[in-house]
């Protein structure tokens, strides 16, 4: 079992460290449709990438070690996800050895926006750097696949249109820079758990109406207005999201009348995202959300982003 957020010794530099940083998504749209076999939903998303990241720093140590800061709530030893991927790589490569990794994170815990598979790409990334793999990125997407549903698309960034479990990726081109308010929430929210409550919702035969055909948010896209995206967003698991977690309606009103265009929560929540229609336009949106008490933080953020990738700096340390 993998130490965690163990003390500096453990954590003491043995050679040369990459850093790599991978970024926060939000599901622009969002499909469910039955539950699997395999427990997972057939999905069709639009993801996007936001300049909203985690830092990684990843280097040889005597022993395995992931330390995060803050540490509040990323769950600890061999369940987290940038150790599993580590160890996932080493065995599929079979190179490599024990990693030291220290993540600065600031995507939200538990808030929807695939935080842990962000951690968990940019271990991928960090560790073929540190072991000088050569392995191409499609191979890391496989295997980032194994790890959880959402690591193929922070490994790939951008905008992407997301099938099968949301892990079958094709890239959606677009003009737009999309300036993001995030409401950040001070509770987290389970993803199977809203998974379920929208199963749930629908057995009983009061489930929300599905969102609309995905090419309305791709013919948006295209478009590059973001007025039009704003019209575009949807999300079936926010009902789910707002039935477990019902001030979230508190917010969403908050941040549309604050003047964003349009907002959503993003994935399985607990954070909303507010779209807005410039970067002046999202500066004033934060501002007045920050102050309607219908959130713990606001940040903002904007998109598209690249998927997780060494920094330039990050060759020795
Ligand atoms: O793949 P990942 O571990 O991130 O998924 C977390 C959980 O979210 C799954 O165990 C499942 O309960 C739910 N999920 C789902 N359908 C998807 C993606 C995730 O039901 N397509």
């Amino acid at each position: 079992m993998m130490a965690s957020n163990s003390g500096p010794t453990a954590l003491a530099p043995a050679g040369p460290s990459v850093r790599v940083r991978a970024p926060a998504k939000i599901n622009l749209y969002l499909a469910v449709g039955d539950v699997r076999e395999d427990g997972y939903h057939d999905l069709v998303t639009v993801f996007q990438a936001v300049d909203l990241a985690d830092e990684l720093t990843v280097r040889p140590a005597r022993r395995s070690a992931v330390r995060t800061t803050p540490p509040d709530g990323v769950p600890v030893g061999a369940k987290n996800l940038a150790g599993v991927a580590a160890r996932l790589l080493a065995t599929r490569t079979k190179s490599g050895g024990p990693v030291a990794i220290d993540i600065a994170k600031q995507i939200p815990v538990a808030g929807g926006m695939a935080g842990g598979s962000a951690d968990a790409a940019a271990a991928l990334v960090g560790c073929a750097a540190l072991w000088e793999l050569r392995v191409q990125r499609q191979e890391l997407i496989e295997i980032g696949r194994e790890i959880g549903a959402d690591v193929p698309f922070a490994l790939a960034g951008g905008t992407a249109l997301g099938t099968g479990r949301g892990d079958l990726l094709s890239p959606v081109m677009t003009r737009a820079r999309l300036h993001w308010v995030l409401a950040i929430a001070d509770h987290g929210l389970s993803t199977p758990a809203v998974f379920a409550e929208l199963d749930r919702l629908r057995a009983q035969g009061g489930g929300p109406p599905p969102v609309r055909p995905v090419d309305t948010m791709l013919a948006a896209l295209t478009s590059g207005e973001p007025a039009k995206i704003a019209a575009a967003l949807g999300n079936d698991l926010q009902a789910a999201a707002i039935s477990l977690a019902p001030g979230l309606r508190r917010t969403l009103r908050a941040g549309e009348q604050a003047g964003a265009l349009g907002g959503l929560v993003s994935g399985s929540g607990p954070t909303v995202a507010l779209l807005c229609a410039d970067a002046e336009s999202a500066g004033a949106v934060a501002a007045e959300l920050a102050g309607s008490g219908t959130c713990r933080s606001v940040r903002v953020a904007a998109g598209p982003a690249p998927g997780a990738r060494v920094l330039p700096n990050g060759g020795t340390g």
